[in-house]
């Protein structure tokens, strides 16, 4: 498997988003980030351990996968959020944005609930492969059209583990 980005890299890039989403929200406001499991859980442990404000943490899970590694298109939730939202500045924890298709489903589904604001936070972009028009706010890398592993994100399960981001050959 080919490295594309290394542990200290990709650590580096996060302590860097942390410190902008330190500064872009009010201290005295309530901010809830949310992982969409499983592909965020490390990019979103690390994140906000980098970050000093108070932060509620909640999980969401979609599938619209399986184990192929081209989007559907239909998003299916399986498991909800357990925190309120209700007035509380969002911060949707993504691992990899590619059709925006989750996203864009997420947003919406979010926006049910009458948060006071929603942004997204995405470790990396493939920015080339969008089909919906979305506002992504954070973003770590914007990377080229190939398939990648590690740091969270699987293919058919595998590679989580990786510490770095590979891509698949
Ligand atoms: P989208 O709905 O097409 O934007 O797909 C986003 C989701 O697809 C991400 O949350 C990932 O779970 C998955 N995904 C997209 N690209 C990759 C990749 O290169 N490797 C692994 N998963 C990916
Ligand atoms: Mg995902």
């Amino acid at each position: 498997m080919k490295q594309l980005f290394s542990q200290a890299e990709i650590a580096q890039r996060v302590k860097q988003l942390a410190m902008e989403i330190d500064r872009d929200y009010p201290q005295d406001q309530p901010l809830v980030a949310i992982g969409i499991l499983k592909g965020s859980f490390i990019f979103m442990a690390d994140l906000v351990r980098e970050m000093e404000r108070e932060i509620a943490l909640d999980f969401i899970a979609l599938s619209s996968y399986g184990d192929a590694t081209e989007t559907t298109g239909v998003v299916r939730l399986l498991k909800d959020l357990d925190v309120d939202i209700k007035d509380k500045d969002v911060i949707i924890i993504e691992d990899i944005i590619d059709t925006g298709l989750t996203l864009e489903y997420l947003k919406h589904y979010l926006q049910q609930r009458h948060p006071r604001s929603i942004r997204i936070a995405t470790l990396l972009d493939k920015i080339n492969r969008r089909q919906v028009d979305i506002a992504i706010d954070y973003i770590g890398f914007e990377i080229e059209d190939h398939f990648v592993v590690g740091y969270g994100i699987d293919h058919a399960q595998k590679y989580r583990n990786l510490p770095w981001i590979g891509i698949v050959e």
